[in-house]
Formats: C-alpha cells, structure tokens, sequence
C-alpha cells in the first residue's frame, strides 16, 4: 500500500468540525486493523487481569473488538436520548437490534449492568491524541460515561487516527492507554497513567507482588481488592473491616507511613505491629512492594466476603509506629 496521501490534520484546535471531518477522511484511508487489535488488547487485558470489559458494537471504520468476546466478559452499551444522552451498559449478547448509528444495540428492556462491575473500558472515536484526549461523534455520550468510571481506559482506534493533539475540553477524561495494531500504550510515559475516577483524575501505578508479578492499580486504590483484580488470591475473610488480619501482607518497599486506628488496634491485639500489614486498610501508592501472606492457595481457605471499594471502618488515620516523622 504506496502512494497513499492523507489529509493534513486541521491547525485550528477551536475547530471540532475540521477534526471531525480530517479523522472520518484518514479512516477513509485506512485497513482494517481490527485483527492486530484485538490480538494487542487480548495481551494487554490478561495482564491487567481484566474480567469484565466494556466493549463496543463497532460501527463502520472502527476496530471491531468482538473477537474478544469468550475470553473476556464484554458489554455493550445502548444509547438513550431521554430526559439525557446517557449510555446504558448491557451484556454483549443481548445487542440484536440495529442502532441508529447502524451498529446492533440491546433492545429498550434489556436488563442493565452496572458501570461499577466492570475492569476495563474499550473507548470507540473517530480519533485520538497522544495524551489520550478523544475525538467523539459529537453525542456527548461517554462524557457523561467517564467521569463516574473507576477502571482503566483504553482508547481503541488505527495508529494512523492518532494525533499530536486534539481539541480538548475542560471536562475530558482522557483515555490511559491507547490501543491500535502497533500495541497498547499508556498515553504518558513512565507511571504517570492517568485515569478518571470518580470524577477526578489519578494514576494508574504498578505494584510488585512476589510470586505473582506486576499489577495495575489505582492510586488509591484499597490495596486489598488492586491485589485481588490483579489475580492475587488474596484472604479477606471479614470482607475486609479489619476484624481477622487474613488479608495480610508484608512489604518490601513503599510501605505507607499512614495506618488507620483499626488497623494498629487489630495488629496490636494479634502482636504483629512491625511484621504484617492489613491490605484491606491501605490505599495503593507509587513504589509498594508486597508480599500477600495468606493465600486462598496457601491456607486452602475460601477468600471471604467482597470488600466494599472504600476503606471500612471510616478510616482515622494515625502514623504507623515505627514511621519516619519527616514528611
Ligand atoms: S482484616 Fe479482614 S480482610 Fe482485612
């Protein structure tokens, strides 16, 4: 394939329109890339431990992602106009209508899945930037999206619909990784991944876990359950309120100064300040190093009830003994 000209990305980043109409001219241009995506994301997705997935029905010029459909749980979505644009999350199967848009889409009554049940989000657009800013169709749909969307987001377009920058607006959340047939990338080297959560950005981080490697997690994030979405087998036996020390954990680095009263009160009565942390009392940071000490695989015990996403009890927090005072 020589000899093929694409049209000069717009100059004026005001100018929404002209990025529209340069990105539907390059998709023009470009081979389907779908299989070369769909075999990076199938690599990216085992590693970030991703089970449930937030695909798209692709519509024409898209990367078509339903060949991860089996391997990982994907879900649709459906769009609805009223009292809002809103995008509605379902099971991947149930879309079997056409869309407006000329995709296949749930019917009205397919029942709904939460945004907070799912891993990782496969983002569609006409086009992104470096910084994982993205281009839409103009609906506004998963602006609205995003911004209560705690997971990984990765951004799933042809590397030649990947700009330099893009228009952006106050209220993007920007894509942490980018997906085309080169590869999946963060959007900003080193760890300094950014996600939107809750409505405010953090960082994707990495964390070391002996004998089981590196895992994504949200700065953060419980520690707990980054452990358990990163295929850690992690004990949590009191669902993670600091009432049985299961979920403990040593580290090797990075381990926080800041420890909640609940947490001291628990290791001081089972006389293991100093030896283990609780990983269901402690946010994930940049640097930590851990070594899980009670595996369902080592005691033969069943995990235990489902932490909640937040601390339990309310933390109040305290400084670890032993903790530098500095800073
Ligand atoms: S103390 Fe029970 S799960 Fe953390």
């Amino acid at each position: 394939m020589t000899g093929v000209t694409r049209p000069d990305p717009p100059t004026d980043l005001s100018d929404k329109a002209a990025w529209r109409a340069w990105a539907r001219a390059v998709r023009a241009e470009v081979p389907d890339v779908s299989g070369a995506v769909v075999a990076c994301l199938r690599v990216f997705l085992r590693s970030v431990g991703a089970r449930r997935v937030l695909a798209y029905r692709a519509l024409p010029g898209e990367p078509d992602v339903a060949a991860l459909h089996g391997e990982f749980e994907l879900l649709t979505t459906r769009a609805r106009f009223r009292p809002a644009p809103r995008l509605t999350l379902h099971a991947w199967e149930s879309a079997t209508e056409p869309s407006r848009f000329g995709a296949l889409q749930p019917p009205p009554g397919a029942p709904e899945l939460p945004l907070s049940s799912v891993d990782v989000a496969l983002l569609p657009a006409l086009a992104f930037d470096v910084r994982g800013v993205r281009l839409g169709y103009g609906g506004g749909f998963y602006d609205r999206l995003l911004p209560d969307f705690a997971g990984v987001t990765v951004g799933v377009t042809a590397r030649a619909l990947v700009a330099a920058r893009l228009p952006r607006d106050p209220h993007d959340c920007p894509a942490a990784w980018l997906a085309t047939e080169d590869g999946v990338t963060a959007t900003l080297s080193g760890e300094e991944r950014p996600v939107c959560h809750a409505g405010r950005m953090t960082q994707t981080i990495t964390v070391q876990v002996e004998g089981f490697g590196e895992i994504q997690a949200r700065s953060g994030e419980r520690l707990v359950l980054a452990l358990e979405r990163g295929g850690v087998d992690i004990l949590h036996r009191c669902g993670g309120v600091a009432r049985c020390t299961t979920c403990r954990v040593s580290f090797q680095e990075g381990e926080p100064s800041a420890m909640t009263a609940a947490e001291f009160d628990k290791l001081t009565e089972k006389n293991l300040i100093g030896q283990a942390r609780l990983s269901c009392q402690i946010e994930c940071a940049p640097g930590m190093s851990v070594t899980p000490l009670q595996t369902a695989r080592s005691t033969g015990l069943e995990p235990g009830k489902a932490p909640a996403e937040e601390i339990e009890p309310e933390p109040v927090w305290s400084t670890r003994p032993g903790a530098s005072t500095e800073g």
